[in-house]
């Protein structure tokens, strides 16, 4: 059977994807950098390692040799090494993988988009529907994931909420509601396409949960599951806006988040669960069961640093912690 590669292994997303297809027994190969933290976790399950980078074009041609499916979830939208940057990894990088792809014989191309209801406002969108373009009229068989905001990455210090202060910073009202979607579910739906859905082919795939919540209505589960209110900070859409603007050179990835960040804050991000969505992820995440899961990650990472709450940990199931692998 010939491999599938996967393009951003090392990441959250593209790692979850690796490891729910070995655990289908599917070769995988997963494109890999020096230095990258999960090159281990990949090993561990069996993934053929290629070295590689988007920003080294005859890297592509050797990862893609023999590949059937292309699975792309590489950003650098948190950039880690010199000369990650947007445009060379999401524009220029991805676009080389695509020609890349194509030039060797790759069946199908799967590539990880945005949220159709984001306009190209920001560099990272537009570069995202570039590249949607790009793979459209590659001639290859091609699937654009469409994913809501993670709920993972949405509600850690660095983007404001801090639940282990019992603190959140909320762009507007917090009254728009998001169709979070769990890390886990996208992974699902990625491993599912590539695998038993293999006839699905030029098509859409817009991800969301299971239930869309505004930001103040995910602040009161938090305080449900904590147990303790929580102080909240508003600040205006338009200050993110304003200094994504200021950002846009020197800073891009930064000013994109910040441009996403002010249109969600003013129009909120709702995916209806479309059928196929329906028959890829049968079971959900549901937002109660995120929140239970990151407190508990909250509460594991306390007691690590600093030993307190032993109890709490050994209470767990079987030493087991939901979510935890998913962390940033
Ligand atoms: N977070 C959200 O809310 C959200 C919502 C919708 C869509 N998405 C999309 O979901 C996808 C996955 O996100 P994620 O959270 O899994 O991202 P992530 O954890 O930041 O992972 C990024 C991956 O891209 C790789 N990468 C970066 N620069 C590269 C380069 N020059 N060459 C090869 N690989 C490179 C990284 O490799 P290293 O380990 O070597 O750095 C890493 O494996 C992204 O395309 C993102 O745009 C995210």
């Amino acid at each position: 059977m010939r491999p599938i590669l996967v393009v951003g292994a090392t990441g959250l997303l593209g790692s979850e994807i690796c490891r729910l297809l070995r655990a289908s027994e599917r070769p995988v190969r997963g494109l890999v950098r020096p230095g990258s933290p999960r090159e281990e976790f990949l090993r561990r399950h069996g993934v053929e390692i290629v070295q590689g980078d988007l920003r080294d074009v005859p890297s592509l041609g050797r990862a893609c040799r023999g590949a059937s499916t292309v699975v792309s979830t590489a950003t650098a939208i948190r950039p880690r090494l010199p000369g990650d940057s947007i445009r060379t990894v999401d524009r220029l990088g991805q676009r080389a993988l695509v020609d890349a792809a194509r030039r060797s014989g790759v069946r199908r191309f799967i590539f990880t988009s945005v949220s159709p209801n984001l306009p190209p406002t920001t560099p990272f969108v537009r570069y995202k529907r570039e590249i949607e373009t790009a793979v459209r009229g590659s001639g290859m068989a091609w699937v654009i994931v469409q994913p809501s905001s993670f709920f993972e990455t949405s509600f850690r210090p660095q983007a404001g909420f801090d639940v282990a202060a019992g603190k959140a910073a909320i762009l507007g009202s917090g009254e728009l509601p998001v169709s979070w979607i769990s890390v886990r579910d996208v992974a699902r739906a990625m491993a599912g396409v590539a695998t038993q859905l293999a006839e699905v082919s030029r098509a859409y795939l817009p991800l969301g949960g299971p239930e869309a919540a505004s930001m103040t209505e995910v602040v009161q589960a938090f305080e449900r599951d904590t147990g303790r209110r929580f102080r909240v900070f508003h600040t205006p859409p338009s200050l993110a806006r304003g200094m994504g603007f200021l950002l846009r050179h020197s800073y891009p990835a930064l000013s994109s988040t910040l441009g996403m960040s002010a249109y969600v804050a003013n129009a909120g991000d709702v995916i209806e669960r479309s059928e196929v969505a329906k028959v890829l992820i049968p079971r959900p995440v549901h937002l109660r069961e995120l929140v239970h899961d990151e407190v508990r990650a909250v509460v594991v990472e306390r007691v690590r640093r600093h030993g307190q709450h032993a109890r709490v940990v050994k209470a767990g199931r079987g030493g087991e912690i939901p979510g935890a692998p998913f962390r940033a």
